[in-house]
């Protein structure tokens, strides 16, 4: 035994403990895709999913998957450099095209992507600004930059959502370029970024800005084009970052932005050029739910919303705290760590699939249940959720009136 055993024990108490209470909700494993599915033969239906349109398991995209496996197998067994195909060029150029910005890069997932840019646009000249509630890609991109020799950026964090505390940093920051990083929604609380004020600051002090749309594209704006859209700032951002993991069916990321810029990155950033491609029968699949946006994209959005706005007037109207959510992902605050493990499990039990989010995904105390709402689910569903919540939410005192 070498010390990393003992550490491993020891680093693990918390999750022996809640596997010994019969409460470890994580990495179960699923007998099927979709927002139905079952564990060891136990259905359920999923709300911790981010499939916001419902549009992973469609026929269209699952026959696209299964046409590209003919044709290009599972893996192109290279990175990009040398692993490019027509699928990936095509998709690029009509990524750009939807989403309004002059080139698109795809690389193998959205945390790749944000690296790769944090990672090629941060030097020493730099100082990068982070909302302090920043996701876990764009942290990691900072800490990389911040740790290469020779090119550390200054690295400084302002208040969530708070255009004042980013102007503090901008007016008083030691290097001459500014990097802002904000996202289009926050995953953990769902609220949207405060973008038209973070822009105005951005403007006034030359600093760059790249939004980490992971969550708002496809599911925000009339036509589903993303926070951008739906605030009115579309042109305002030169860099956008998102996936292929949430709306478009798969995994993935994407880069947006002005040719030079996304071209810079994908010729530099180590995270890109030194990484597998991103396999064919994904972007298939991206590239049929691309069309189906094109196509179908405000009539999809909009029954998202109608979803949404449904199950948000009858979580409020029973009590529920939501938190800070003003989007279709609506946080169930529970801010205790044992009631929403135990309160997990219960609703497990009864055939729905909320995730808790506990330390360090929040801070303690800010404990809560995932609940995403999706254009898949039924009016059913949603109503039998919303009963089960409040008989369980009564019994768990979380609900804040009876
Ligand atoms: C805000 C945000 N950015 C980036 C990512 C990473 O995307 P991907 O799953 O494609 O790596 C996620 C997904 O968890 C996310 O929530």
């Amino acid at each position: 035994m070498s010390w990393i055993d003992d550490k491993s024990y020891a680093e693990l108490a918390r999750v022996r403990e809640a596997r010994e209470a019969g409460v470890y909700p994580y990495f179960r494993p699923f007998e099927s895709g979709g927002l139905r599915t079952s564990v060891g033969g136990h259905g359920f239906v999923n709300f911790s999913s981010n499939d916001y349109l419902g549009l992973t398991s469609h026929p269209r995209v699952k026959e696209a998957a299964h046409a590209a496996v003919d044709r290009y197998a599972c893996g192109l067994s290279s990175s990009r450099v040398q692993a490019t195909t027509v699928a990936h060029v095509e998709l690029e150029a009509r990524l750009a095209k939807f989403f309004g910005f002059e080139r698109a890069l795809i690389t193998t997932t959205g945390y790749q992507a944000m690296v790769a840019t944090v990672m090629t646009l941060a030097d020493r000249d730099t100082t990068l600004a982070l909302d302090n509630l920043s996701h876990a890609c764009i942290l990691d991109g900072t800490f990389l930059a911040a740790g290469t020799p020779g090119r550390a950026p200054e690295l400084r964090f302002f208040n969530h959502n708070s255009a004042r505390s980013l102007e503090r940093v901008l007016k008083s920051r030691e290097r001459k370029n500014a990097l802002v990083l904000v996202e289009g929604i926050y995953s953990l609380d769902g609220d949207k970024g405060q973008l038209r004020e973070i822009v105005e600051v951005c403007e006034r002090h030359g600093a760059a800005l790249v939004v980490d749309d992971a969550h708002g594209s496809g599911t925000l704006g009339v036509h589903g084009r993303g926070v951008l859209e739906d605030l009115g700032l579309e042109g305002r951002a030169p860099v956008v970052v998102s996936t292929f993991s949430k709306v478009f069916g798969g995994i993935g990321g994407i880069i947006l932005g002005a040719t030079d810029v996304v071209e810079f990155i994908q010729h530099t950033a180590r995270s890109f050029v030194f990484s597998a491609t991103l396999p064919v029968p994904i972007v298939a699949a991206a590239a049929t739910v691309l069309s189906m946006l094109e196509e179908d994209g405000p009539a999809l959005v909009a029954e998202l919303h109608d979803k949404a706005r449904y199950m948000r007037e009858n979580l409020t109207a029973r009590g529920f705290d939501l938190g800070a959510s003003d989007t279709h992902i609506m946080p169930v605050m529970v801010k205790d760590e044992r009631k929403a493990l135990v309160l997990h499990h219960l609703l497990y039990e009864r055939g729905l699939h909320m995730v808790p989010i506990t330390y360090p995904g929040v801070k303690a105390g800010e404990e809560r249940l995932r609940v995403n709402i999706t254009r898949g689910h039924t009016r059913e569903e949603l109503d039998h959720a919303l009963e089960v919540l409040t008989e369980l939410g009564t019994m768990a005192e979380i609900r804040f009136r009876a």
